[in-house]
């Protein structure tokens, strides 16, 4: 299976962007992680972050050919965006919807999620445990399509 992982506005700032909520691992760290576990559950894994809203559109809109399912965490995009929700309809697979933290449990704005709808499965508040549970959960979830 080939899964893209989507990292979100201001992840790219992680190890130095408020520590005490997203904890002192940096993006390049998570993603050597991500694919060392994707060597152990034989997936594909590629793994991009962006700023721009509009270049994160065009990754799910790519995923309708060039992937088998996303594992997204769309930082503040996931409060507001409905081009997000609406790109993640178009492309029809599955994406498995991540966060560092548990919005629940943070401000009033950040407990409604554009993304949840149309997510296969949220994970979120065990920092980057969430990214590896979600590729598993992802990586089960397609052995069972295909099976
Ligand atoms: C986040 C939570 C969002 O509310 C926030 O805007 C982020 C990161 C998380 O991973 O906890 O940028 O998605």
């Amino acid at each position: 299976h080939r899964i893209l992982v989507i990292h979100g506005p201001n992840l790219n700032m992680l190890g130095r962007r408020e520590p005490g909520i997203y904890g002192s691992q940096t993006l390049a760290g998570i993603d050597t992680d991500l694919a060392a576990a994707a060597r152990t559950l034989d997936i594909e894994v590629t793994c991009r972050q962006s700023n721009a809203e509009g270049e994160i559109v065009g990754w799910i809109q790519e995923a309708l050919d060039a992937f088998d399912g996303i594992v997204l965490n769309a930082g503040a995009y996931t409060h507001t965006s409905i081009a997000i929700h609406d790109a993640i309809r178009a492309c029809g697979k599955p994406v498995i919807e991540v966060h560092l933290s548990n919005t629940a449990a943070r401000e009033s704005f950040r407990h409604v999620s554009h993304v949840s709808p149309v997510a296969l499965g949220v994970i979120m508040g065990l920092g980057p445990l969430g990214y590896r549970l979600a590729l598993q959960a992802l990586a089960a979830h397609l052995d069972r399509g295909s099976s």
